[in-house]
């Protein structure tokens, strides 16, 4: 038997495709309906095919019609949940011709993530680090490659550092991973440096950081390859961690601000081939406070005051599709009920809704015992 919310969106496919404005007007069979003054119009709507229910809901491969595009759909997906009186529709690609509809019955990231979620499915492995829950059921799991995190003060950003940087702890035991942390403000790493190789605060010492990071890039380089990307017998993979980018970006004093940039600059084009990551945190998404975003290859997007910052992070024209600006802030008085809701774009462009984990003083007080690392 149907399960009811299939029912309800394929009850209502055309009326959810006319609201829409994806119809073709056709000379064959279709509906007839009068929407235009003393004229018989006969529309043809996009098929569909069932694919396997989903844990949210309805999964249906969707035809594109002619004459439209995937953006067009996804840009109407907010149309198609109204009428079928659903969370969400998320539109991801298919096979030609195609696009996939999810019907998000039920909003999976109302509750938060927990550490002891992240715990029950990590692997161990720092390439696939689980960080966030995404709407449809999966986790978003960090690349091992460099990730820009923007979003406003209590939007739930250092989720999402701490989850990164607790994944990567067994791997860091191991002796394959090697985190350092820079926090100009000294208001986050410093909670729990235990969990960094090297945490450092003073921007002299963030200078000269980024410049011995960026020397063994170099180092690297000069060495003979084999493999194409980085294995483990070369050296450890290094992940750079920096909270508040900006404090680095728009140090006053001119060439320590400079070299800073050309060092950052350095480890973002070439770092992802030599085993070296930078994740930078920021409030703000100008170019001025945290340089040229399309030189990370995931970035993050969490709630925004407008639509403007989410272009800025997501590139030009995505918060129609990624409205992280509609966003309702989080604070005490809500129980934080919205903090770690993101849009993350990953290298592909492909944008997920997802929400990050949310880590306690406790959880990474834990890591102080070797039997915490998971
Ligand atoms: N993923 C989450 N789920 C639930 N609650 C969260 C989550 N992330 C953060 N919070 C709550 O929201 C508060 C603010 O979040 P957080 O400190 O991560 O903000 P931020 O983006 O780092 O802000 P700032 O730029 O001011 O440092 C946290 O103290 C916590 O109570
Ligand atoms: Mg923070």
């Amino acid at each position: 038997m149907q399960d009811p919310l299939t029912r309800r969106v394929l009850s209502s496919w055309r009326r959810a495709f006319d609201a829409a404005k994806i119809r073709v007007e056709l000379p064959v069979a279709g509906r007839r309906s009068r929407d235009r003054v003393g004229q018989t119009i006969r529309w043809t709507y996009p098929r569909c095919s069932e694919l396997p229910l989903g844990p949210t809901g309805p999964v249906l491969l969707t035809e594109i019609l002619d004459g439209f595009t995937a953006d067009d759909y996804r840009r109407s997906a907010a149309i198609l949940a109204t009428v079928w009186r659903v969370s969400r529709v998320v539109v991801e690609p298919a096979e030609a011709g195609h696009v996939i509809l999810r019907v998000i019955g039920r909003d999976l990231l109302r509750d938060p993530i927990t550490h002891a979620d992240l715990v029950r499915v990590r692997t161990g492995d720092p390439l696939r680090v689980p960080c966030a829950r995404t709407e449809t059921g999966d986790w978003w799991e960090w690349p091992y490659s460099s990730t820009l995190l923007v979003g406003a003060s209590g939007s739930g950003k250092s989720g999402a550092v701490w989850s990164i940087v607790t994944g990567l702890q067994a791997a860091r035991r191991r002796g394959e991973v090697v985190l350092v942390g820079c926090d100009p403000k000294a208001i986050e790493i410093r909670t729990a440096p235990w969990l960094f190789d090297l945490a450092v605060y003073e921007l002299d010492e963030i200078g000269d950081l980024l410049e011995a990071v960026a020397q063994e890039l170099q180092r690297r380089l000069r060495a003979p390859a084999t493999a194409r990307s980085w294995t483990l017998d070369r050296g450890p993979l290094i992940a750079v961690v920096i909270d508040e980018l900006p404090a680095i970006l728009t140090d006053r004093v001119r060439t320590r601000r400079e070299a800073a940039q050309q060092n950052l600059d350095v480890l973002l084009r070439m770092g992802r081939s030599f085993g070296i990551a930078v994740v930078g945190a920021s409030q703000a998404p100008q170019k001025d406070v945290i340089g040229d975003r399309t030189n990370y290859v995931s970035r993050v997007c969490l709630r925004l005051p407008n639509a403007r910052e989410v272009d800025l992070v997501l590139g030009e024209g995505q918060s129609t599709v990624a409205p992280a600006h509609m966003i309702p802030p989080a604070h005490a008085a809500n129980g934080y009920a919205t903090a770690g809701l993101a849009w993350v774009q990953d290298e592909t462009g492909h944008l997920i809704r997802v929400r990050f984990a949310h880590l306690t003083d406790a959880d990474r007080e834990a890591y102080r015992r070797p039997s915490a690392v998971a």
